[in-house]
């Protein structure tokens, strides 16, 4: 089923957004060479809960994942880009890290992804990929708008990747999104231009571009969990949640003023 929120509701969705924002802001400004995937893990928790937020992730138990995730954000390393659980692991200089989060407050959800590198190396192929997922992210919401069709928006996204040279996987991509995270429409990363439904105002949606070097296979770690690159390359993934308007989108997995 998809979702129309109201007025009111996506209203709310900008404070949920915010939160998201911040917490992933925080955690980019914090982490550092030698931060433990543990402590980020912590960090979010502390402020999810202090501000009178729920989880997304802590309980929840999909056929895609082992039993219930457990923790409070998706870390994912170099070669692991989706659902990446938090473990005893020490960041390192270079290291390409992904963080994904999502909240419900006030009733309705967001969800957001950022990838970056930690310490002082720039190693070009990870910039890159970071760029296109960016680029890709941002395409995707220029398009979308009252009318557009979601397979104008896969569209938009699968010919940034592709015409970057990227191989594209469409198991894992967008999503729905407004009491709950995952919901209708699921948002290929690749797809028809003119097909699919149309976009109404009310609509929220996640869209998330990511990205492997040279594969579009995934394989799961023994951790149940954390999706990694079938050939252990690099890999980078971006997510904000939008919500359709009467005459465009709002992002609203933008940080707070601080
Ligand atoms: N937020 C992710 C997405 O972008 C889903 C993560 S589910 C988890 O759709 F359980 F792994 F956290
Ligand atoms: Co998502």
């Amino acid at each position: 089923m998809i979702e129309i929120m109201s007025p009111s509701q996506v209203a709310r969705a900008r404070d949920t957004g915010a939160l998201v924002a911040d917490v992933l802001q925080a955690a980019r400004e914090r982490a550092t060479v030698g931060t433990n995937l543990l402590e980020i893990d912590t960090w979010a928790e502390e402020m999810i809960l202090g501000a009178g937020a729920t989880s997304c992730y802590v309980d929840y138990a999909p056929s895609f994942g082992r039993g219930p995730f457990g923790h409070y954000i998706c870390t994912s390393v170099n070669d692991g880009v989706l659902h990446g659980l938090p473990r005893d692991y020490a960041l390192a200089d270079g290291d390409l890290l992904t963080l994904d989060l999502a909240v419900v407050l006030g009733g309705v959800a967001a969800d957001s992804a950022i990838s970056f590198l930690v310490g002082q190396s720039r190693p070009a192929e990870s910039v890159a990929l970071i760029e296109v997922t960016e680029r890709a992210l941002a395409a995707a919401i220029d398009t979308a708008g009252p009318g557009v069709r979601l397979g104008d928006i896969s569209a938009t996204i699968g010919s940034v990747l592709t015409g970057a040279g990227y191989p594209v996987n469409t198991e894992f991509g967008g999503h729905g999104i407004g009491s709950t995270m995952h919901q209708d429409p699921h948002v290929p990363n690749a797809g028809r231009a003119g097909k699919g439904p149309k976009l109404r105002p009310g609509l929220m949606l996640a869209i998330e571009p990511w990205v492997m070097v040279d594969t579009d296979e995934l394989v799961t770690d023994e951790d149940g969990w954390t999706l990694r690159s079938a050939t252990g390359c690099r890999t980078a993934h971006s997510e904000h949640t939008i919500a359709v308007t009467e005459d465009g989108v709002e992002v609203l997995t933008l940080p707070s003023k601080r």
